[in-house]
């Protein structure tokens, strides 16, 4: 069966925490437990011929959680993007992130710049990181990056159009999302990538992160090229 294929795909990586309680273990093994499964779904999607991922690792929210949670979140990002950058690299994978500056670690910033340096020429995929993403957020910084064009005259007010927005975002290399998947039997978008997704198709399944796998990403690829696409035609 040939199958149509999403550009772009957005995953929010979701039942971690759950996925470690089932099994007696502390929320922070369900987190180390989640680095195969990305791993996994970036060699299948490579093999698929998916062009982009973008994967939610630590949302604008995710500050909510208990201090010791944030701080292994941290630590974990960034030793997961320093063990798996020359794998990526090998593969042909381009880093690349989308997320906020303010709070986020700093070690975690140098760790996501060296991975996007290290990779910037690959051309087979381009995997997203979206650590400290909110999309909200997003939407709020390229209002604010707007208005101050507007008052210095680069910007002409009534000239605002969608593609004007597009390029403020931080994320404005990112292109509309095909395919927008969640784990974990959450059905919620969790403030991901809001203004990309207006005209996704989305799909949502039961398994926890930790046990997802590329043949999971198959199944939601082949659902994704049994629906008809409108866009409002
Ligand atoms: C997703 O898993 C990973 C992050 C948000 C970093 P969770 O930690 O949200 O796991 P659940 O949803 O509590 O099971
Ligand atoms: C979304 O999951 C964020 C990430 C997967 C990084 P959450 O578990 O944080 O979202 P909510 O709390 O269910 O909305
Ligand atoms: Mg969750």
């Amino acid at each position: 069966m040939t199958i149509k294929i999403p550009h772009h795909v957005a995953i929010v990586m979701d039942g971690n925490g759950r996925w470690a309680q089932q099994r007696g273990l502390p929320r922070t093994a369900g987190h180390e437990a989640g680095e195969a499964a990305l791993f996994d779904v970036v060699e299948g999607a490579i093999e698929y011929g998916v062009k982009e991922i973008s994967a939610y690792a630590f949302s604008t929210e995710n500050w909510r959680r208990s201090p010791e949670e944030v701080k292994f979140l941290m630590g974990f990002n960034r030793e997961v993007l320093r063990a798996r950058r020359d794998q990526l690299n090998a593969w042909g994978v381009r880093i690349r992130w989308a997320g906020r500056r303010p709070r986020l670690w700093l070690s975690v910033i140098d760790e996501l710049k060296a991975a996007e340096k290290l990779t910037a020429k690959n051309k087979t995929l381009t995997l997203t990181m979206c650590v400290n993403y909110g999309s909200r957020i997003e939407i709020v910084d390229a209002v604010n990056a707007m208005a101050t064009d507007v008052a210095s005259g680069k910007l002409k007010p009534g000239a605002i159009t969608e593609k004007t927005v597009q390029k403020y975002l931080n994320s404005n290399y990112l292109p509309d999302v095909d395919l927008f998947l969640r784990s974990s039997g959450e059905q919620r978008t969790s403030n991901f990538l809001l203004w990309q997704s207006a005209l996704s198709e989305f799909y949502f399944c039961e398994a926890y992160w930790p046990e997802f796998r590329r043949v999971d990403f198959l199944r939601a690829l082949r659902d994704f090229s049994l629906r008809h696409r409108r866009m409002g035609k």
